[in-house]
C-alpha cells in the first residue's frame, strides 16, 4: 500500500508553527470530543520549539491531555540539552497541563532497562491520537538514523551511536511512532532540502519508513521546500 504524504508548504518556520498549532487543537478537541482523552508525542530538537511556545499561549481542555516523547537523550534531568528541558521550557513551565499527565521518558537512567520502561508505558495506550516529527538533515527521525537497525517488533529502542550528539538515546521506535491516528511532520530550514528531496524521490531514508492509514501530514517552509515542483495540496 503507498503511504499517502500531504506537503503544505508555508512562507517561513512562524507560519508553520501556526499551522501545526491548529492543526493539534483541532486534533485534540476531536480525540477528547470521541473518547474523552488527547495522547499526543512531542518531537525534539529546536523546530517544534515555535510550536510549544504558542501552545503555551492557547486555551484548551489541558486536564484531557497526555503527553509523551518521541525520543530523549541520555542525559541528566534538567541537561540544556535535554528535550524534555526544551519542552518544559517552551511550553510545561506554564503548568496547563497536570505533571502526572506529562510522560517523560526516564533516559537519565541506564538505557536498556530505560526503554523497557518507556515500552511499557507506550503499549498501554496506543495507539496515540498524534504523534508530532522533526526530521534531520539526514532524513532521520526521533532518534532512528541512517544505517542504523533496530528490532521492528521493539516499540521503544535505546540508540548508543547516534551520529548527532549526544550518541546515547531512547527512542520511540516506528511500531509505535506508525500506531498514531494523525502523523504530523515539521520540517524547516534550507538545511533539509537535500533529505526532503531524496524523501520525495523515494530514498530510503527513515522518515521514509513512517506511516499511518490517515496520511502523514508534511508542513515545511520554502527554504525546506527549496526548488521542488510545486506540491499538489500546497499550504
Ligand atoms: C532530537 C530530535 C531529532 C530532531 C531532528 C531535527 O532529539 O534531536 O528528536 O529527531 O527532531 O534532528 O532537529 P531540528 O528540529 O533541531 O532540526
Amino acid at each position: 500500500m503507498t503511504q499517502t504524504i500531504r506537503w503544505s508548504r508555508f512562507p517561513d518556520a512562524d507560519a508553520v508553527a501556526g499551522e501545526a498549532v491548529q492543526r493539534i487543537l483541532h486534533a485534540a478537541q476531536v480525540a477528547i470530543d470521541r473518547r474523552g482523552v488527547f495522547r499526543m508525542v512531542l518531537a525534539g530538537g529546536s523546530t517544534p520549539q515555535k510550536a510549544y511556545r504558542l501552545l503555551s499561549g492557547c486555551d484548551a481542555d489541558w486536564s484531557r491531555w497526555h503527553l509523551y516523547l518521541g525520543d530523549e537523550r541520555c542525559l541528566p534531568v534538567g541537561d540544556a540539552e535535554r528535550n524534555s528541558t526544551m519542552i518544559a521550557s517552551a511550553w510545561l513551565d506554564k503548568g496547563q497541563i497536570p505533571p502526572e499527565q506529562v510522560h517523560w521518558i526516564p533516559a537519565e537512567s541506564d538505557p536498556g532497562a530505560a526503554a523497557q520502561a518507556y515500552a511499557a508505558v507506550v503499549r498501554d495506550v496506543l495507539p496515540f491520537d498524534l504523534v508530532l516529527l522533526g526530521m534531520g538533515e539526514d532524513g532521520h527521525t526521533a532518534s532512528l538514523f541512517p544505517g542504523q537497525q533496530h528490532d521492528p517488533g521493539q516499540l521503544v529502542v535505546a540508540v548508543d551511536n547516534a551520529p548527532k550528539p549526544p550518541a546515547r538515546r531512547i527512542s520511540l521506535n516506528f511500531a509505535a511512532l506508525n500506531e498514531t491516528r494523525m502523523l504530523l511532520v515539521l520540517v524547516t530550514g534550507a538545511g533539509k532540502c537535500t533529505a526532503i528531496t531524496d524523501w520525495r524521490a523515494g530514498k530510503a531514508l527513515p522518515v521514509a519508513r513512517l506511516s499511518c492509514p490517515a496520511g502523514i501530514d508534511v508542513l515545511l517552509d520554502n527554504d525546506a521546500w527549496c526548488n521542488q515542483e510545486e506540491p499538489p495540496d500546497a499550504g
